[in-house]
């Protein structure tokens, strides 16, 4: 009791402002960028894609990533009660809190499938450590490589058995207080992971078909965007930067007062959008010069990059780290998945952080079943026509985290007081203008689009 207590009088805070970026920088650069970003890209017809999706970041992302680490560190507080208290001090409608409340499911919903694709991680990693994709002696197609993936889906056991993997070690984070938890090791396993990605990009410019890419990611060919794909390609510039989930408003929660929001937004938001382009600018090289489709789907990474790691000298080496380094990649945001409940647990409730991380991860244990089986023993078809797998992450990502986003929005851009804002942004009230101009106008615009897009 007492414990809790102190625990919500005195947020662990992070000192410095690299400390901070590399935190928030370790939440948004994940799985997202780097599996999810380069399949749906495929799978949306590229360049115009990209195009929407980049003018999403800029126009709308980094405001709300501003707007989101603000809201926590004005209340030091979980999402929820981080709206229940400004909108009691602002004398909007306490309403709002479930604003914040519907983030924090969000965060929980995406944590049980991304524990799934974290465990192909480490799937990939064992099996690239063991040399059983480098050693064959002949080889490699892709069909070789699609088979595996394939055989990976069709096991239960094994998926379960990886994403537990993954989510106990997120527990364990969790639960000895993040501020331990990951402040030291992201500090040069980030660096790290970007600096393979880009050999990785050399590699493959070097022996795939490095034009065709370029020209498949950058040339905007707006016939082929539909309704559904804008809808997508803002959803994901909500789910890679982790906004609309209650991650960042937690995260910053943990922010000390002096360090600068906006350098920080733009810094974040620059990183991840690095990531995410020479992602794709390694794998899709690979899966023009190999014939792959590039509407592979969620296989798409699992199907291209060991096709690179046999050929490549120390290949194997190389391969092994870069699965090593993904897992740690989808560590840091699987923390910043799981904080926003757990804080929520431990602030409501007044309960021990050990409880509410235990408590949480149990129940996401079952929760990742419904993820694993529906890639195999139970295979229907059923939300939005999608497998739960798929309907799950459409659902959080492009639903519930754009009801998040233009509410956040709104409650900033028209209840919030300008005494609070200033409040919020400290020593750098000239971007207020600019901000409120994005939470009012732009923000909705988007939404309001995505919406008649949707319909
Ligand atoms: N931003 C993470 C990624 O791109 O992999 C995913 C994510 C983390 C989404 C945290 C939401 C969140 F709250
Ligand atoms: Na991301």
């Amino acid at each position: 009791q007492s414990e809790a207590g102190r625990a919500t009088r005195e947020p662990p805070i992070w000192k410095g402002r690299i400390t901070f970026v590399m935190a928030a920088a370790g939440s948004a650069v994940g799985l997202g960028n780097i599996w999810k970003f380069p399949y749906i890209v495929g799978e949306n017809g590229g360049g115009a894609f990209v195009l929407v999706y980049l003018a999403c970041i800029l126009l709308f992302g980094v405001p709300l990533l501003m707007a989101e680490i603000g809201l926590g560190r004005a209340t030091r507080a979980n999402a929820f009660s981080a709206f229940k208290q400004l909108s009691a001090r602002s004398k909007a409608s306490s309403q709002w809190k479930w604003v914040g409340g519907l983030g924090i499911v969000t965060s929980y919903l995406i944590l049980s499938f991304y524990i799934v694709v974290a465990g192909w991680c480490l799937y990939y990693f064992v099996v690239t450590v063991s040399g059983d994709f480098t050693q064959s002696g002949q080889t490699l197609t892709q069909a070789d490589t699609g088979a595996r993936f394939d055989g990976v889906l069709a096991s239960p056991v094994l998926l379960i058995v990886a994403s537990t993997t993954f989510l106990l070690t997120v527990f364990l984070i969790v639960a000895s207080g993040i501020k331990n938890g990951i402040e030291k090791s992201v500090n040069w396993m980030m660096p790290s992971l970007m600096v393979m990605l880009v050999l990785l990009a050399i590699y493959s410019a070097q022996n795939g078909m490095f034009m065709k890419a370029f020209d498949f990611l950058f040339s905007p060919d707006f016939s082929k965007l539909t309704l559904e794909s804008v809808l997508i390609a803002v959803g994901h510039s909500f789910f890679t930067l982790s906004l609309a989930s209650g991650s960042m408003v937690t995260y910053g929660a943990y922010m000390n007062d002096s360090a600068s929001i906006g350098k920080t937004a733009l810094a974040v938001a620059g990183i991840d959008t690095m990531v995410a382009l020479t992602a794709g600018l390694a794998i899709f090289p690979l899966i023009f010069a190999h014939g792959l489709e590039p509407t592979s789907g969620p296989g798409l990474m699992f199907i291209s990059l060991p096709l690179i790691f046999e050929q490549m000298p120390f290949g194997q080496i190389f391969g092994a780290a870069f699965f090593f380094l993904m897992f740690i990649a989808a560590l840091t945001s699987g923390v910043s998945l799981m904080e926003p409940t757990v804080a929520w647990l431990e602030q409501q409730f007044s309960m021990k952080r050990l409880s509410a991380a235990f408590l949480t991860t149990v129940s996401l244990c079952a929760m990742s079943l419904l993820s694993a089986f529906s890639f195999n023993i139970w295979d229907a078809k059923w939300l939005f026509g999608m497998s739960f797998f798929d309907g799950l992450d459409f659902l959080t990502a492009n639903v519930f985290m754009t009801i998040v986003a233009l509410a956040t929005a709104l409650f900033c851009g028209y209840c919030l007081k300008p005494e609070q804002l200033q409040q919020m942004f400290g020593h750098q009230s000239r971007i207020i203008p600019v901000f409120t101009f994005s939470m009012r106008f732009v923000a909705p615009a988007f939404v309001g689009l995505m919406v008649y897009a949707a319909f």
